[in-house]
Parts: structure tokens; C-alpha cells; sequence
């Protein structure tokens, strides 16, 4: 039965959908079929991201509303990646359980569906957090990135995801303007986010064209290992956490 993670921050432009793409297609890579779901009415940006984006796609409100089925919504990306798109306006209503239902439909054909939160702290991270039973929040190391992904763990809490089921990703993170204290250091975003570290990704000047062109930044660079600690950590593997990986 496939683990369901939600990719939150509260906070916009930190890296969600980039890292929810990543993590996909690495975990896809290490032959688990990874289903992504992308929740952000409107603002969607996971079909550009995995180059689909000129595609006629179905969309999850079109499987809730019943205009298709699931078969015909979820897009193959690749051999164990696929996309359930979202919608590109705004539903005047959405059912709140939506994902609880998409994902219970699905749950038997994947090993993990990974769902992209949109911004905001409301009804939108409800409906995903209610049909998750881990989270991820990404977080720049900045105070209010931090206070933003604080607030949004903290949501999720009251819709049903464990404090102990929660992890936080830095994502940007500069090492020498952390250490200038320009940004908070990496102890200081722990303590202010309230959850375990997950992981720390580092800026990589490459990632905003990679997410807009197919071209894909090295395996060997130091943005991709980051994602593969990642996913290893995901998996259960005990992988030790070190600010001497990152430029
Ligand atoms: N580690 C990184 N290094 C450099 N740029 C990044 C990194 N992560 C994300 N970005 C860029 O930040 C911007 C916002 O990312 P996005 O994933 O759309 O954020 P969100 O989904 O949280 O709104 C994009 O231009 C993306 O390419
Ligand atoms: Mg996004």
C-alpha cells in the first residue's frame, strides 16, 4: 500500500513542486512507483516541471467531479513516475475529501504518492494533509520561511498528521551566508520550526532553468545528492546528516 507524503511550507517560492519533482523521479529511479499528485488549483506547476505541460490533461477535479476516471487523469511520466495534474482555475467548490478518496483509489497501484501543497495555511492544505500520513516541510533559512512552515506543521497537526510523522527540509541554503549570519543557522531553524530535519538542499543556480527546460542538473552535484540523502532517509536508511556536503 502506497505511503502518502505531503510537501508543505505554508510560505511560497521555497521549493515545493521542485522538490516534489525531484523526489519523485529519484525514488521512481530506484524502481518504486511514485505517483505525484499536484494539489495547487490554479497555480499547478508540476505538469511544466515534468515537461507534460502541452499535453490535454484530465485533472483531479474532473475524476471527483466524474468526468473521467482515474486511468485517464493520471499521466505516465516515466517508467514508475506518474502525474495526477490539477486543475488550472480555481473550483467554486471542492469536495474536502478529495484526496482521502483519490488516494484510497489509488493506494493499491503505487508505493508512494508524494502530494504538493499549494501556498497558504487553509482549506487547500486541509484537504491534502487529511489524506496524508507523513509531511515534509521545506523551509529557507530564513525567520519567516521558518515561521510559515512552523504554522503549517502545526495545521497539518489539527488535520490528522502525527508531530512525529513530520520532517523539515532546508531547502537554498547557503552555507557562507549562514555562516556570516546573514540566515539563521541550521540549529536555529530547527528550534524555531519545531521539526526534525530531514535534510538540507543546498541553492544550485541551475534548478530555476531545469525546472522549465528537461535539462536535468548532474547526478554528481551537490543539489541531486542532497535529494538522494533524501529519499534514502525517506526509505529508512540512517544516512548522517552533514554540512560538509554542501557548498
Ligand atoms: N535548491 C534550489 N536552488 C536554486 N533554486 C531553487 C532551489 N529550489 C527551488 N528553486 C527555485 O525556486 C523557485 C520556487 O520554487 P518552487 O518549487 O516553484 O516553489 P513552491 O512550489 O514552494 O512555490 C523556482 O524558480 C525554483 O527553480
Ligand atoms: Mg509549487
Amino acid at each position: 500500500m502506497a505511503e502518502k507524503i505531503l510537501i508543505a511550507s505554508g510560505k511560497g517560492g521555497v521549493g515545493k513542486s521542485t522538490i516534489t519533482s525531484f523526489l519523485g523521479k529519484t525514488i521512481a529511479d530506484s524502481g518504486k512507483k511514485v505517483l505525484l499528485i499536484d494539489s495547487d488549483t490554479g497555480l499547478g506547476a508540476l505538469d511544466i516541471m515534468l515537461s507534460v505541460a502541452d499535453k490535454k490533461m484530465n485533472t483531479w477535479t474532473d475524476v471527483s467531479d466524474g468526468n473521467c476516471n482515474m486511468e485517464n487523469a493520471i499521466i505516465q511520466i516515466s517508467e514508475n513516475l506518474y502525474l495526477l495534474p490539477s486543475p488550472s482555475n480555481y473550483p467554486a467548490s471542492i469536495d474536502e475529501d478529495v484526496f482521502v478518496k483519490i488516494t484510497k483509489e489509488c493506494e493499491n497501484d503505487f508505493d508512494m504518492i508524494l502530494i504538493d501543497a499549494s501556498a497558504g495555511i487553509d482549506e487547500n492544505l486541509k484537504r491534502a494533509a487529511k489524506s496524508c500520513d507523513r509531511a515534509i516541510f521545506i523551509a529557507t533559512a530564513d525567520e519567516i520561511s521558518v515561521k510559515c512552515a512552523a504554522a503549517a506543521a502545526a495545521e497539518a497537526e489539527k488535520f490528522g498528521i502525527d508531530r512525529a510523522d513530520m520532517r523539515l527540509v532546508i531547502n537554498r541554503f547557503v552555507k557562507k551566508a549562514a555562516m556570516k549570519a546573514k540566515l539563521l543557522n541550521v540549529d536555529g531553524v530547527i528550534d524555531k520550526s519545531g521539526v526534525r530535519l530531514l535534510g538540507i538542499i543546498p541553492e544550485d543556480k541551475k534548478i530555476p532553468y531545469s525546472s522549465v527546460t528537461s535539462v536535468l542538473p548532474a547526478k554528481k552535484s551537490s543539489f541531486c545528492k542532497a535529494i538522494k540523502r533524501i529519499t534514502d532517509r525517506i526509505d529508512g536508511k540512517n544516512i548522517p546528516l552533514s554540512l560538509k556536503e554542501l557548498k
